[in-house]
């Protein structure tokens, strides 16, 4: 290797700082002094130089963001600080209520100075930094433990690899947070890239930037358009940082991005008025927002108001109501579910709404489709809150096109043309014929989901495919499934295949419960067949079960009692159980850990968003023998509480039931 001489070395060191400082003035400020070409030729001599002196390579090089090998897989972080989530509020009222409780716990009569923030849609992360160094960088995760993405988060251009000599000195060890986004205009561009090389476009912003941060070869996240905004140190008792406005100002002086809309201002009014401002504002912006983060800003003041499960009491998220928007209907579809139900689903003209682009909206019924008076081509309002299926909420009828045809509900059925009957006290239409192929590929999907037999790789599209090929014609079939025959199937590799079979093969010993969910029988779902398993302990027991030991068991009644009768009766269904039985499925008792369980009689609610599906806490309480219900009531005994819990939280602090987050939960295990 050539030694460097010292001529050479300035050169190198001035040229990072050169590259440096005109990433910060593109990337942050977004006001670039030199054109691309002059810039390429000041990056093109720094690869040079080190690519003759590996060894004067610093890791603070503009050139260790390019991205380098691919991980395996991301390891486990656990961080120090424990990374919060944020209680939410939607009205005024409820945000003066936090106002509220914010001058209680501080036992102030006066208003309180508060940081208003954009609440940015994005991924929230951490960066470590060791004496300067940008050492550790790790995805929220459940708050306690992350992933590390360090490698990934180097190729964001506007995260700075190292600190000021000052700032290491007097913060050896540094935890920065913020959120990792994808500008709109970014996200546009790169997706009409994707589509033309024939690759699925991204569904939003955000799915875009936690796509991108989550990738196993950082090459690819280095080709990505990613931001990091700074929002918050993980310490409140730094020197010289005491508010979290003196947070902000050191931070972008340490090279990082700060939101332009980030405001201190005193007392409630004000805060409204910002909310309003922001609401306005939102539409103008070139990221996307759901709405304002409101902090108290003094650090003190926030550490005596402390926390309550994983959401500080110092802090809230004001969302924005659930956005409407504008789109054309094109067509009409009918959808035949598992239980031969009829569905009219709006086929519309795709259309923005929150953040990701509509395509569908549930018209939900018969009575609903003649309420609207839906014609094709009609204009109508859609709302989208939050993840819930979108639905018309209006018909513009002053623009429909002349002449259009009114929506009519079927007379046969969509998918086998059998006739289809309204059924007393219903709403909705049915099929009633058990081998129409919609019902059919509903069984089926229903029956893997997670709630029943829970096979991993079992989806929509395969369920589809195996009917369509003969393989599968009811359930039961799955249990004879072989990997040979998966092998011809479209999409299918040897490995997928046999992931298949292991799944099915790891299901044939699953829990009362989610057999009897798993069967499919109307009115029947997790919740009755819980009950159902309890109360009659063994399968061979729910078999001989008589219709009036069903409709006195408290929470199943008359219709649902006799659905089960009729299924127990139907050849079809007794066949198929046969079949599983042969099939090797296992049908346990439930009496296990039901009196013996750690959480044995216990009554849980689940509320909130959590590190892991529901379903998740669902099995392990009723594993140890506890129990989960849907609303909490004087009977219950704890409330599993995530982020963002709703009403649950209230009542349950009014019923003072016992209130645990996460690891208290596994502590009790
Ligand atoms: S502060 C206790 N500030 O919102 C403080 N969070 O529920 C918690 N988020 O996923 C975080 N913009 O990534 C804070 N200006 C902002 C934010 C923000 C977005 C996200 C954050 C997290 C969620 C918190």
């Amino acid at each position: 290797m050539a030694q460097p001489d010292k001529k050479l070395f300035s050169e190198y060191e001035k040229l990072k700082d050169e590259i440096n400082y005109h990433n910060r003035l593109y990337y942050v400020l977004d006001r670039p002094e030199i054109s691309d070409a002059e810039y390429d030729i000041l990056f093109d001599r720094l690869l040079e130089i080190e690519k003759k002196h590996p060894d004067l390579v610093t890791p603070d090089s503009p050139s260790q963001r390019v991205g380098t090998e691919p991980s395996k897989k991301f390891e486990p972080v656990r961080r120090r600080v424990p990374m919060l989530s944020l209680q939410k509020v939607t009205t005024a009222e409820e945000f003066a209520e936090f106002d509220r409780r914010v001058r209680e716990g501080l036992e102030k009569t006066e208003n309180i100075e508060y940081v208003t923030e954009p609440k940015l849609d994005g991924l929230a992360v951490e960066l470590v930094y060791e004496n300067g160094w940008f050492t550790l960088g790790s995805t929220r995760g459940d708050g306690v433990t992350g992933e590390n993405i360090t490698l990934n988060l180097k190729t964001i251009k506007n995260i700075p690899l190292k600190l000021s000599d000052k700032t290491a000195r007097t913060y050896p060890l540094l935890e920065v947070r913020g959120e990792v986004i994808m500008r709109k205009s970014a996200f546009e561009k790169l997706n009409r890239k994707l589509t033309e090389n024939g690759t699925a476009p991204l569904a939003n912003p955000r799915n875009g930037a936690a796509g991108s941060l989550r990738q196993l070869d950082p090459k690819i996240t280095a080709a990505r358009p990613l931001l990091f905004y700074a929002y918050g140190v993980s310490d409140t008792t730094l020197p010289g940082l005491g508010r979290q406005s003196d947070t902000f100002v050191f931070l972008e002086k340490e090279g990082f991005l700060i939101n332009e809309h980030i405001k201190t201002i005193t007392g409630l009014n004000k805060v409204e008025k910002e909310f309003q401002r922001l609401t306005e504002l939102r539409p103008e912006l070139d990221y996307e927002i759901d709405g304002m983060v409101v902090k108290v800003n003094d650090f003190a003041a926030q550490d005596l108001l402390g926390q309550i499960s994983r959401a500080p009491r110092w802090a809230v998220a004001w969302k924005f109501k659930a956005e409407l928007a504008e789109s054309v209907i094109q067509t009409v579809e009918f959808s035949v579910g598992r239980t031969g139900v009829i569905t009219p689903i709006a086929k519309l003209k795709p259309t923005r709404v929150s953040g990701v682009t509509v395509s569908n909206a549930s018209l939900h019924n018969e009575d609903e489709l003649n309420r609207l008076e839906i014609h094709l081509g009609d204009t109508v309002i859609i709302r989208r809150a939050g993840d819930v299926i979108p639905e018309v909420v209006e018909v513009k009828t002053d623009k429909r096109p002349e002449g259009s045809r009114k929506v009519k509900y079927p007379a046969k059925c969509p998918s086998c043309g059998e006739a289809i009957v309204r059924l007393e006290g219903e709403a909705a239409h049915r099929c009633l014929n058990p081998a129409c192929p919609a019902q059919v590929e509903g069984r089926l999907i229903h029956f893997a989901s997670k709630g029943g037999f829970d096979i991993e790789g079992l989806g929509d599209k395969l369920a589809r495919q195996l009917i369509r090929e003969k393989l599968v014609a009811e359930p039961a079939d799955l249990f004879y499934l072989t990997k040979e025959q998966l092998l011809p199937l479209d999409l299918m590799a040897e490995k997928k295949a046999q992931n298949i079979i292991d799944a099915i093969d790891r299901s044939r010993r699953t829990s009362l419960p989610r057999i009897l969910n798993a069967l499919g029988i109307i009115g029947v779902g997790e919740t009755a067949a819980q009950l159902l398993a309890e109360q009659f302990g063994s399968f061979e027991k729910f078999r001989r079960a008589d219709l009036e030991t069903l409709e006195n068991i408290p929470g199943i009644g008359r219709v649902i009692a006799k659905n089960i009768i009729d299924f127990l009766a139907g050849e079809g269904n007794r066949r198929m159980i046969e079949k599983m039985k042969a099939g090797g499925v296992q049908f346990p008792d439930y009496t296990s850990s039901k009196t013996s369980g750690k959480l044995s009689g216990k009554i849980f609610v689940i509320t909130g968003t959590l590190s892991q599906p529901r379903n998740y806490y669902k099995n392990l309480i009723e594993e140890n023998g506890g129990k989960v219900t849907g609303s909490v009531s004087g009977s219950t005994d704890y409330l599993l509480c995530g982020t963002d819990p709703g009403s649950k939280l209230a009542k349950a602090k009014k019923l003072e039931v016992a209130v645990i987050d996460e690891d208290q939960f596994r502590k009790m295990l």
